[in-house]
Parts: C-alpha cells; structure tokens; sequence
C-alpha cells in the first residue's frame, strides 16, 4: 500500500480525478492528504468534499524557497508519504526537496514537452502557430518542467482557438493521463535510464492519448 499526497494550488481538477481513480479503481494507494500553497486555493474545498484530509503550507510564511520547501518536507515526512504528485501546484522546487523524492515525484505540465516549458503554455503554443498541443506527466528533476516522461497526450489546436478554449481541451486529457500514470508509479512500474523512463508491463501506445486529428 503506497500512501500518497498530492500538492496543489489552484482549482485542483487533477487532483479530484486522481482521488476519484484511485478509489474507483481500488489502487494499493491511500490519498493522505491534499496540500496547498495558498489557503484560498478552491481545490481545498473539491477535497474536502472528496473526504481527502487537507493541509495548507503557505508559501506566503516563509521567508524564501528553502524554508519553504523545509515545511513542505516536514509534512510530507509526518505523513509517511511515499509519492508525491503535483497536481497543478505553482511553485518551484529547491534541488534538495526535488532529490529527496527523486523517482517519487510527479508532474502534470500543460504541454508537449519539451516544447513550452514554463507558464502560460497555451498562449505560447497559440502564438507558435504549432498544430498540435497537449500535456505531460513526467518525474521531477531539478531542471524545470524536464524529467522523464511517463505519459503524454495531444489534442489538435482548432480554428478560433484561444488561450482558455485550448486550455479546456488540455485540461480533458490531462484528467485521462494522470491517474493513469500515478498508478504505474503506484504499481512500481517506471524505471528510469538514462533520463528516459521506461514502464514496464505497458505498451508503448497506452503513454499516448491522441484526441482528434485525421
Ligand atoms: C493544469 O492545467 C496543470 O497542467 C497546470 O495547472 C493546471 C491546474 O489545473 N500545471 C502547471 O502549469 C504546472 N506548471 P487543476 O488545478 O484544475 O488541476
């Protein structure tokens, strides 16, 4: 059994449908807690209502990333996390709290890595002019929005698009891809060489969700 916390900031639509996967499908995990940065953050009250223990460390206390990043761990130590997930969560992590739950720590990032790293994805993919955006859930390493992929899903970028219509499309797969991918980490699935994940047990085509297109 695998105790999980997940850390968000904001509304926390990937985190209610990693709960919702996680019971549904009875995964050998327990959801110790939701964590926020940000007392305000309208996720809180999704997980509440979800019957998830919910905490807020916030960012806002704390002087700098270390100290910060040092709460952080703190509750994450007390609840015997063994995977961490950021589902949404909009802070940068130190390198010491990105080693200390190296292979044990996810990310769900609005795009098709590496392309967009960073924030304002859908913007930046609209302005590339490129046909093909989506979402990635990936292992954290210190440099940003880089680890290795474990999940990736493409949705099309349509006629009259803007930023939030684009987002809302990503938004659909990301809830398909993430619990998805926690669970391989949740069965001890993902290996890691050379930067690159592999997940055993799963076909190559089962880490790719393609929505639309001809
Ligand atoms: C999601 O689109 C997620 O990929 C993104 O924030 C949104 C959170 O939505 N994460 C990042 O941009 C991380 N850099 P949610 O709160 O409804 O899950």
């Amino acid at each position: 059994m695998k105790t999980v916390a997940i850390l968000i900031s904001g509304q926390g639509s990937n985190m209610a449908s990693l709960v919702r996967a996680c019971r549904d499908e009875h995964w050998p995990a327990r959801i110790a807690a939701v964590i926020a940065n940000r007392a305000e953050a309208a996720g809180l009250e999704v997980a509440r209502g979800l019957g998830v223990p919910v905490e807020v460390v916030a960012h806002t206390a704390h002087a700098g990333r270390e100290s910060f990043d040092a709460a952080l761990t703190e509750r994450l130590d007390a609840l015997g996390v063994d995977l961490v997930v950021l589902a949404g969560f909009m802070r940068i992590l130190t390198e010491g709290f990105v080693s200390r739950f190296a292979g044990r720590l996810v990310n769900i990032h609005p795009s098709l890595l590496p392309a967009f790293p960073g924030l304002d994805t859908h913007a930046r993919a609209l302005a590339a002019g490129v046909r093909m955006h989506g979402a990635t859930v990936h292992l954290v390493t210190p440099a940003l929005d880089h680890g290795p992929i474990l999940a990736q899903a493409a949705v099309p970028v349509l006629d009259g698009d803007d930023a939030s219509t684009l987002a809302a499309r990503v938004l659909a797969v990301e809830h398909r891809i993430l619990p998805k991918a926690v669970r391989w980490l949740v069965e001890d699935r993902v290996r890691v060489s050379e930067g690159r994940a592999e997940v055993v047990g799963v076909p190559a085509d089962e880490r790719l969700l393609w929505e639309g297109g001809r």
